[in-house]
């Protein structure tokens, strides 16, 4: 069904929504594409003329610096006309549906929306409703997917280890609340991965765990030992309804990243975070500073991929 929606019959990508189910074939296309635009960010003249004469709709319902901002300069970089909605001073706020929203946006004649929203199924939900030449991408869904997250995520590990195949990748802290988590399980599964670990409390793991081809691990020391990557994930407070958890200093304690913690894993290792980072929470200074953390080079290679993603949804 997810495949329906987001493939035409001929198997090209209509709309990105989630990584779950997406063919290896589709995501390899996403990260070759992303791999010709990286130059481009480089160059003096930064844009190319893919999506010139297109209308790109940033609909954030949620908030976001690094997802909205890189969308906008990947969108410009294809030189399409970008319009940024700021919800928070929408319509919505005075009653009006999500679909109504959209159809207004429609009318003013969209080509693509990129939208996040808290609820879990609503760029789906506009991917049903939307005409037949409107393209949608989600920009994170709840705790459900955040799909270009996770396709830049797999482009920084093939661009610093060169590939999937003999890697052991650690995930690690909030997986429960976690879209990013989700696509990043189901983008390493699907480009062949062989192992890959959640490392985790019991209380901030989701009750489905152990349908999504993890090993689950609940030591730091044991869940880092030998991996060739570790993702951190943040502290979703906001996402959490009760207390899940003693404080964040006791978080820090058993599951920060700290330079000592990091020792397990191999030494040349690469550090992950998909950002906002807690430091001091999840990540210690002096690890998200350090010689082995990419988090900066995820942020860049993050507009390439977004870059690819819009130019590959026009181009079909
Ligand atoms: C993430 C998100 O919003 O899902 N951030 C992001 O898009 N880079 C992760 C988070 O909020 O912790």
């Amino acid at each position: 069904m997810k495949n329906n929606l987001q493939l035409t019959d001929d198997g090209r990508l209509r709309h990105l929504l989630t990584l779950d189910g997406l063919p290896a074939r589709i995501l390899t296309q996403i990260l070759d594409t992303a791999a010709s635009f990286v130059a481009v960010g480089e160059r003096d003249v930064k844009s190319v003329p893919l999506l010139r004469g297109k209308a790109v709709f940033n609909v954030f319902f949620e908030n976001s610096t690094r997802t909205r901002t890189t969308f906008e300069i990947a969108a410009k970089r294809l030189s399409a006309d970008v319009v940024n909605l700021n919800v928070g001073s929408s319509s919505q706020s005075k009653g009006e549906t999500l679909l109504d929203t959209v159809a207004n946006l429609s009318a003013m004649h969209a080509d693509m929306f990129v939208v996040r929203h808290a609820a879990a199924g609503a760029a789906h939900l506009i991917a049903r409703h939307v005409a037949p030449h409107i393209h949608v991408v989600n920009a994170g869904d709840g705790r459900s997917s955040h799909p270009t997250q996770g396709l830049l995520d797999m482009f920084t590990i093939r661009h610093f280890k060169g590939g999937f195949h003999n890697l052991r990748v650690a995930i690690v802290g909030d997986v429960l609340h976690s879209r990013v988590a989700r696509s990043q399980i189901h983008g390493l599964t699907t480009l062949g991965c062989p192992e890959v670990r959640v490392v985790a409390p019991k209380t901030l793991l989701p009750r489905d765990v152990d349908n999504l081809g993890v090993h689950v691990y609940h030591r730091m020391d044991q869940g880092l030992k030998d991996v060739d990557v570790v993702m951190m994930l943040r502290l979703q407070n906001e996402r959490m309804q009760g207390a899940r958890l003693p404080s964040a200093g006791e978080f820090y304690k058993h599951w920060g990243l700290t330079v000592d913690k990091l020792r397990f894993a191999k030494p040349d290792a690469i550090v992950m975070h998909p950002g906002p980072m807690n430091r001091g929470v999840e990540i210690d200074s002096e690890v998200a500073d350090g010689p082995q953390a990419v988090i900066l080079s995820q942020v860049t290679f993050g507009i390439a991929v977004r870059m690819a993603v819009m130019s590959i949804l026009a181009g079909n």
